[in-house]
C-alpha cells in the first residue's frame, strides 16, 4: 500500500508540568504534575492521521541520543513509515517546556535543535514518496526554508498542501501562501500574519479572506470551542463550522490533531465538500481536548462514531 499522507516537519520531546495557573515573570510556583510525551507539531499530525487509519511517512529529524530513539520507535507504535526520519550526532532532540493551567489552556517554549538541520538533502531522499502521496502537511517548526521546499515539490506533483502556520511568524514569505491548497492556522496565528485582532466568528472570516487573497486555494481559521471558519477560493463567503460543546482538560496539540484528521479525509475522501472534512476534524480535535497530553490524547478510529468514516 503506498503512503498517502507525508508529513515534513517537527518531533520534540513535550516536557509538562501541569500548574493551577502559568507563572508571571520571575515567579516560581508550585504544580501539581508532571509527565513526558511525544510532541512536535509535525509528529503529531502524522500521528493522528495515522491513527485515523491514513498510511503516513514522516520526514523529520531527532538527535542520536534517548529521546531520539524513543521517538523513533513511538512512530513505528503508531504505524507511522520511519525511513526518513533521520538521527543526528549534531544537535539533540527537540525539546518543548508545556505549562498547562487548570483552565487546559498552555505556554510553551520550543527548542527546535535536531528539527532545524532537516534540509533539502532529507527531503530529496523523501522525494519519490512525497511526489506519489495525495497529501503533504508542513508546519514552522522546522527551517522555513526546507517547509517551503517541501511544498513547492508536492504542488509540482499535484499533492495537495496543507500549511499550518505555527508558531506563526509576522514576516511569513509570500509564497507559503502560493504553495498553499489549505492555509490552516488558528486565531493567534492569524491575527500576527494579519496584525488584526481576532475574537469573533466575523473577524476570523475577515482575517480569513485577507489570507485568502494572499494566494491559497482555501484558508481555515480555527477558532478552539468556536471551531471553525473555512474560506475556498471557488466562494470566499467564510462559513462558521460551529463544534460540540466539551469540557477542556487539556488543549495542547488540539490544532494538530484536527490537521492531522483534516489530511486523513482529504487522503480518503478526496470528493467530500472541505466544510464537512472541517466538520468531522472539528469533532475529533474536540475528543483530543478532553484528556491530558497531546497524543496521548489523540484517538483512534476505532475509539470514533462510525458515522466520521
Ligand atoms: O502543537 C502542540 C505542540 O507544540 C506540542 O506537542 C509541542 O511539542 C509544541 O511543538
Ligand atoms: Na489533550
Amino acid at each position: 500500500e503506498e503512503v498517502s499522507v507525508v508529513v515534513v516537519g517537527s518531533c520534540m520531546t513535550d516536557l509538562v508540568s501541569q500548574a493551577p495557573r502559568l507563572p508571571k515573570a520571575g515567579e516560581t510556583i508550585h504544580g501539581q504534575k508532571f509527565f513526558i510525551g511525544f510532541g512536535g507539531k509535525g509528529a503529531n499530525q502524522c500521528v493522528q492521521a495515522a491513527r485515523l487509519g491514513a498510511k503516513t511517512a514522516m520526514v523529520g529529524k531527532v538527535g542520536k541520543d534517548f529521546f531520539g530513539n524513543n521517538y523513533i520507535q513511538n512512530f513505528k507504535d503508531n504505524g507511522v513509515y520511519t525511513a526518513f526520519v533521520e538521527q543526528t550526532s549534531e544537535a539533540a532532540t527537540g525539546a518543548a517546556s508545556i505549562i498547562v493551567n487548570d483552565a487546559g489552556e498552555n505556554a510553551i517554549v520550543i527548542v527546535a535543535g535536531a528539527n532545524l538541520l532537516l534540509g533539502d538533502e532529507e527531503l530529496q531522499r523523501a522525494q519519490a514518496t512525497l511526489e506519489t502521496a495525495k497529501v503533504l502537511v508542513c508546519q514552522l517548526e522546522i527551517s522555513p526554508h526546507a517547509s517551503l521546499q517541501a511544498l513547492w515539490m508536492a504542488q509540482k506533483s499535484n499533492v495537495k498542501t496543507i500549511f499550518n502556520p505555527a508558531p506563526a511568524i509576522p514576516d511569513l514569505h509570500a509564497d507559503f501562501y502560493k504553495a498553499s491548497d489549505i492555509f490552516c492556522c488558528n486565531e493567534s496565528e492569524a491575527e500576527l500574519l494579519t496584525g488584526c485582532p481576532v475574537a469573533t466568528v466575523e473577524d476570523a472570516g475577515r482575517v480569513g479572506l485577507e489570507l485568502l487573497n494572499r494566494g491559497c486555494v482555501s484558508v481555515i481559521v480555527t477558532l478552539g470551542p468556536q471551531g471553525c471558519v473555512v474560506l475556498q477560493s471557488t466562494d470566499p463567503t467564510p462559513k462558521h463550522i460551529p463544534t460540540t460543546k466539551v469540557t477542556s482538560v487539556d488543549t495542547t496539540g488540539a490544532g494538530d490533531s484536527f490537521i492531522g484528521a483534516l489530511a486523513f479525509y482529504i487522503s480518503h475522501y478526496p470528493t467530500m465538500p472541505l466544510e464537512e472534512m472541517a466538520r468531522r476534524a472539528n469533532l475529533i480535535a474536540a475528543v483530543s481536548v478532553q484528556t491530558t497530553g497531546t497524543q496521548t490524547s489523540y484517538p483512534f478510529k476505532k475509539d470514533l462514531p462510525a458515522e466520521l468514516f
